[in-house]
């Protein structure tokens, strides 16, 4: 009996020491083969007292039985470990960096665009667009500005046939609208737009650019509300504390003419690298709507009155963002594209 409870513990510690498949087998040979250890008891059997036999008998069985069930437990043991072994081996990463799509974001002379109706919308003017091909009609003669007159060689143009042309300023769109008002008054509008210029591209020019035309026509409007709204716009575009002044000047369609400086916004008025020093910094032109102007549009010019201004997109985009080249803003280069988020 004690050789039994030996074996029995000899078998079972040595089976759960075992690392793999192999070992088991080798364990199963050792204990439970017809030559094995287990067997090798029963030759004990024969040299035992008859009423002994049966009982010994039955323990060997016991035991074949447990070292079996152990057997088989280790070894489903270890085919699990075999098995989660190779799973992890064969274990593909199905998990990607999420894709995330680049966002386009606003140009810079939209955000600009923007910025400008924003202010005027809000004031209550109308926005009016006009073709960018355009007549002479509206772009010249319309605006005071007949053939052979000195001020056409301000505005070089490209022109598509001797009555047609790429419109050289935003004021053709104002031209259009006065016709189209039938007299209906007040006026109150804005056009932003593309213009087009024949300029050698360089830093500071280029033969297509964007304007937006301002215009206000009803009865007693003055040059006082000429500044106060240009004010309101700079202190809308660049913040408040911007002091503006007028220079007198000379457009055809206007009368008096100005030209508007505003105080320098990045070091106001102090003088600095962006105003040249002067603390100025021109921003648009402007004026009183030239009566003869009024009258070709078939408004009463002893009974109404309007301002109108022009002001360069680019230049605006520029100041206000630190833009040296305008042709930045034409490159489209997406690094650059994407630097401009929003306009505050
Ligand atoms: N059309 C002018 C230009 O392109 C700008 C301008 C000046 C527009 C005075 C106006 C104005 O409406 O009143 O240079």
């Amino acid at each position: 009996m004690e050789d039994i409870t030996n074996l029995k513990n000899e078998a079972l510690a040595k089976i759960d020491h075992c690392q793999d498949l192999n070992e088991l087998e080798e364990c199963r040979v050792l204990y439970l083969s017809k030559k094995g250890k287990i067997q090798g008891l029963m030759a004990i059997m024969k040299d035992l007292p008859k009423e002994e036999k049966p009982g010994f008998g039955q323990k060997v069985n016991e035991l074949k039985k447990e070292v079996t069930d152990r057997l088989e437990k280790r070894k489903a043991e270890l085919e699990d470990e075999l098995l989660n072994a190779k799973l992890e081996n064969e274990k593909i990463d199905i998990t990607l960096d999420a894709y995330t799509p680049s966002l386009g974001t606003l140009h810079p002379l939209t955000l600009v665009t923007q910025a400008i109706e924003d202010c005027f919308v809000g004031l209550g003017y109308m926005v009016a667009e006009g073709p960018e091909v355009e007549l002479d009609y509206y772009n010249f003669e319309r605006a005071n500005t007949p053939k052979g007159h000195p001020a056409r060689d301000m505005q070089d143009s490209f022109y598509i046939d001797p009555t047609t042309l790429l419109r050289t300023h935003t004021t053709a769109i104002q031209m259009r609208v006065l016709e189209e008002a039938h007299g209906q008054m007040p006026i109150k509008l804005i056009c932003p737009g593309k213009v087009y210029r024949r300029d050698n591209d360089d830093a500071t020019h280029s033969h297509q650019f964007m304007q937006s035309e301002g215009l206000v026509v009803g009865e007693n409007i003055t040059l006082a509300d000429l500044k106060g709204t240009l004010e309101f716009m700079i202190a809308s575009l660049f913040g408040e504390g911007q002091k503006i002044r007028f220079r007198p000047s000379y457009f055809p369609f206007t009368e008096p003419s100005v030209e508007v400086d505003m105080s320098c916004h990045n070091c106001h008025g102090k003088g600095c690298p962006v105003c040249k020093g002067t603390g100025w910094i021109e921003i648009l032109g402007s004026g009183m709507v030239h009566p003869n102007v009024l009258e070709m549009a078939g408004i009463d010019s002893k009974k109404y009155s309007g301002f109108a201004f022009g002001v360069g997109l680019e230049r605006i985009a520029m100041l206000k963002y630190g833009i040296k080249d305008i042709r930045d803003l034409y490159a489209n280069d997406k690094r650059f594209l994407e630097g401009f988020k929003r306009f505050d």
